[in-house]
């Protein structure tokens, strides 16, 4: 298969991770007589650097391009604690994504055998868990009326939901829990928020049509907490916005470290492929940061091709890597801590 894939490695540890995965990819292409080519455009503080604009309409134009978009990260802390900065990084991200029709984020949790005891939580809670959390990334309240007033003594931020968003979201949730467990839990607070409601009255006229489907509902806050003490009880999750946010970070733990957990952003069209944690910038340079959550999100861009036995290596590989002890430092514990060039090439190798 021949793919065009455009390559923005973002800002932080992006491009030190970004590399690993080209690496790894580059390995499958090899085995398999894949002709992958990788289109580079910068994002992010990188971009603003460059040309005042965190996702140029050069940067985009290579998205459009591309048959796919494999993302590092992007942030810097310089502009963190600067909340007058006019131009953020982050700012280019939820462009990309709003342009790219980016609208259903797909972020799983599952365990590493080998890691299990790596996790903050007990083994006996997190044995078997094998989920994902449908984040809607279009809508909502990061994309809803905002502003300030009362000469800017009062802001607000709306949180605006549609029909047809929360539709096609659960679509794909409906149709992703007939391939998996056939189990779909609605996070909202429909007991609080009108666009809850209606988020839960538009998955209810659904059920219907998917009677295979087991459908739950339950409210955000229930489901930070059963979240981390029975993560194996759930299948797939969808949600709004910035309730899919919030615990997929939480979610992003279970396995024992943010650096292993990928995700990709789909729409009508446009697919992206990127890690869940972000830039690290303490990291950015030294070569330490773990590569596997973006190793992964490589895995699944595979995956979403129709190329499983493809992803099926790349997560073997990245099993092995575990077991044999060739992590960096977030999970060397003490044991020899490799870099990150380091996993990537001992992947690329034993592909
Ligand atoms: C994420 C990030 C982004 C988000 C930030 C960087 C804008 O936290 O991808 O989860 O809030 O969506
Ligand atoms: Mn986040």
């Amino acid at each position: 298969m021949k793919l065009n894939i455009a390559l923005l490695a973002g800002d932080g540890i992006g491009p030190e991770v970004i590399d690993q995965a080209v690496k790894v990819s580059d390995a499958i292409a090899k085995k398999y007589g894949h002709d992958l080519s990788w289109t580079p455009a910068l994002t992010g503080a990188a971009a603003i650097d460059d040309c005042g604009e965190p996702y140029p309409d050069s940067t985009h134009d290579v998205c459009v391009a591309a048959d796919a978009v494999l993302f590092g990260a992007i942030g810097h802390p310089r502009f963190d604690n600067d909340p007058s900065a006019k131009v953020r990084p982050e700012q280019g991200l939820l462009k990309m994504r709003q342009k790219l029709g980016l609208f259903a984020n797909v972020r799983p949790t599952f365990t590493f055998p080998s890691l299990i005891d790596k996790s903050p939580l007990k083994r006996e809670r997190i044995e078997g868990t094998d989920l994902i959390i449908l984040r809607e990334l279009t809508g909502g309240i990061y994309f809803g009326e905002r502003g300030r007033k009362d000469n800017g003594n009062t802001a607000f931020d709306t949180c605006t939901y549609t029909r047809a968003e929360i539709t096609r979201l659960a679509k794909k949730g409906f149709e992703l829990a007939m391939t998996r467990g056939k189990k779909l839990c609605c996070v909202d607070k429909a007991n609080v928020l009108e666009s809850s409601r209606l988020w839960r009255e538009t998955v209810q006229a659904m059920e219907k049509d998917y009677p295979e489907v087991t459908v739950s509902y339950e409210f955000v806050d229930a489901v930070a907490m059963r979240l981390v003490q029975w993560p194996n009880s759930y299948d797939v999750m969808i949600t709004e916005n910035l309730f899919g946010d919030i615990l997929t970070d939480e979610a992003s733990v279970i396995s024992g470290s943010m650096g292993l957990m990928p995700s990709a952003s789909v729409g009508e069209k446009a697919r992206l492929y990127e890690p869940i944690h972000g830039s690290y910038p303490q990291a950015a340079g030294k070569d330490i940061a773990n590569p596997l959550a973006t190793v992964l999100s490589a895995a699944m861009m595979f995956e979403d091709f129709g190329l499983t036995q493809e992803a099926q290596d790349i997560r073997d590989v990245v099993n092995k890597s575990l077991a044999e002890g060739i992590v960096t430092e977030d999970l060397s514990e003490g044991a020899k801590a490799y870099k990150t060039s380091e996993v990537g090439d001992w992947l690329a190798k034993n592909i």
